[in-house]
């Protein structure tokens, strides 16, 4: 047996156990941007630190202004070849509303078989707690057949990643020399489907904005004041209405400087790909897609920005009925950023756009959720040849290089302050549920995910 082989047989025999500490860390609460979980989020960063522990690393939960780091080093002092790798993950999760749309506890994750198909259900199986545990097994099988690593590998697991990163920026450059290595790999997207492996070069970058409209000094009477006071509902709805023309594209001014048109050469490696649009829409229930006009589906999500309404609220919202003129209203925006866009620009004239738009009676307020721009790899970026080899190997087909329509803040900020190019491999599907109820992992996700870093570790130490 060679030396992966006898990894990957311990791999396969030993999946239940990893299964079983899969469900240990997916039970925490860790909602990183609900208050309420703080301690929740404590629980899963001292899980991992001990997970780490365990596996022969010294690791540690990192105090921050909001959620801790948890950060480990192997332990093994041994020269090894090939680059020090910093492995990236996030043990936060999305809030889990509405609660009666699951069709189980989010927190207590069950293996089942859907459409014929073994999955881990729970919020956080594939965002990113599944995902970031098939490289923690991988790491943990290597050591239990053969005593060390491949190559030298530090940690660094987030828990704010899905709430802004609010510490991220200040915690790298606390620990710069600490955390600089070769290469980082992160675990936190997507295969392009069920059978096909993928690497990801392409993030979009994002703009998170709340604006909220306040007119009266307090909610009224809509029998009383309705007509002569301002609704803020009806300020806000005609300002969101304002910001799309009818063929989808976004109506603040400069939103499209530094959004570069597709070579056709990759226009037409996109037009080859398996893609099905159709499908990818039918699955959530829909068929006409309300994007730009003029691209396709894949371009849409991929290589355009976008600016969407997250959430909206004011007035009465309850069960029931009120007849009510709220005093505010307010919503959450996305921008999805490609490119060069600059995203404070974009804050700034979206805020501009806004101000505009808001009558002399209403004040209008602005707060911020973050801001980081898009992000691609270089094409000649070394590890990407033995990423696919390793994947090659495991799922018996050519990877694919693709965009991706997420943010992983932290990459960008990997190469501004550490210096680091991020090799982005991933296991869970488009039809994951990430954000959405009923999130799921697929357990060949988890097991080949493992499998598959175990092969990467091997094939960056040749
Ligand atoms: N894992 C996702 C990114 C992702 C999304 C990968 C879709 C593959 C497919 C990540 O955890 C995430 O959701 N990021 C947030 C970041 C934001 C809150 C700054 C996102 O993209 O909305
Ligand atoms: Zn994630």
């Amino acid at each position: 047996m060679t030396q992966i082989d006898a990894v990957l047989a311990h791999i396969d025999a030993n999946i239940d156990a990893s299964l079983a500490r899969m469900q240990e860390l997916v039970r925490f609460k860790s909602i990183s941007t609900d208050p309420a979980f703080k301690n929740e989020c404590r629980k899963a960063a001292e899980w991992l630190s001990a997970a780490l522990e365990d596996i022969g690393f010294d690791g540690s939960v990192r105090e921050t202004p909001g959620h801790p780091m948890v950060v480990g080093h192997d332990k093994d002092a041994a020269e090894k070849p090939g680059p020090d790798v910093l492995f990236y993950g996030h043990y936060d999760v999305q809030p889990v509303d509405p609660l009666n749309l699951w069709n189980s506890d989010p927190f207590d994750p069950a293996i089942v078989e859907q459409k014929g198909v073994k999955v881990m259900t729970g919020r956080g199986t594939s965002d990113d707690k599944g995902q970031l545990l098939t490289f923690l097994e991988a790491c943990r099988a290597f050591k239990a057949v053969h005593g060390s690593l491949p190559v030298k590998v530090s940690v660094l697991l987030e828990g704010e990643e899905e709430s802004g990163s609010h510490s991220l920026l200040p915690f790298l450059h606390a620990h710069k020399d600490e955390l600089s290595k070769d290469l980082a790999l992160v675990c936190d997207t997507t295969m392009f489907d069920e059978t096909t492996p993928a690497m990801t070069t392409m993030l979009r970058g994002l703009v998170g904005e709340e604006i909220t409209i306040t007119a009266a000094d307090r909610d009224l009477h809509s029998g009383t004041y309705g007509g002569p006071a301002a609704n803020p509902i009806r300020v806000l709805a005609r300002i969101l209405a304002d910001l799309h023309d009818d063929q989808g594209r976004v109506q603040i001014p400069h939103f499209y400087e530094g959004v570069p048109e597709l070579s056709d050469e990759v226009k037409a490696q996109w037009d080859a790909l398996p893609f099905d649009g159709k499908a990818f829409l039918g699955e959530v229930g829909l068929s006409i897609p309300t994007g730009e006009t003029g691209y396709s589906i894949y371009e849409q999500i991929n290589a355009r920005p976008t600016c969407e309404f997250n959430g909206i609220s004011g007035g009465y919202t309850g069960d029931g009925f009120k007849t009510v003129i709220a005093s505010k209203a307010s919503v959450k925006i996305s921008c999805r950023l490609v490119g060069q866009q600059d995203p404070h620009a974009i804050r700034e004239n979206l805020r501009a756009f806004v101000k505009a738009r808001v009558p002399a009676d209403c004040s209008v307020d602005f707060a911020e959720h973050g801001a980081n721009p898009a992000h691609s790899l270089p094409a000649d970026f070394a590890p990407l040849q033995q990423g696919a080899k390793a994947l090659r190997d495991e799922w018996g087909k050519e990877p694919i290089q693709m965009g991706m329509g997420g943010s992983i803040p932290i990459v960008g900020e990997f190469k501004t302050i550490l210096g680091m190019d991020s090799l982005l491999i991933g296991f869970a599907l488009d039809g994951d549920n990430i954000h959405s109820p009923n999130e799921k992992y697929n357990i060949e996700s988890y097991h080949r995910g493992i499998r598959s870093w175990a092969r990467v570790l091997a094939a960056l130490a040749e």
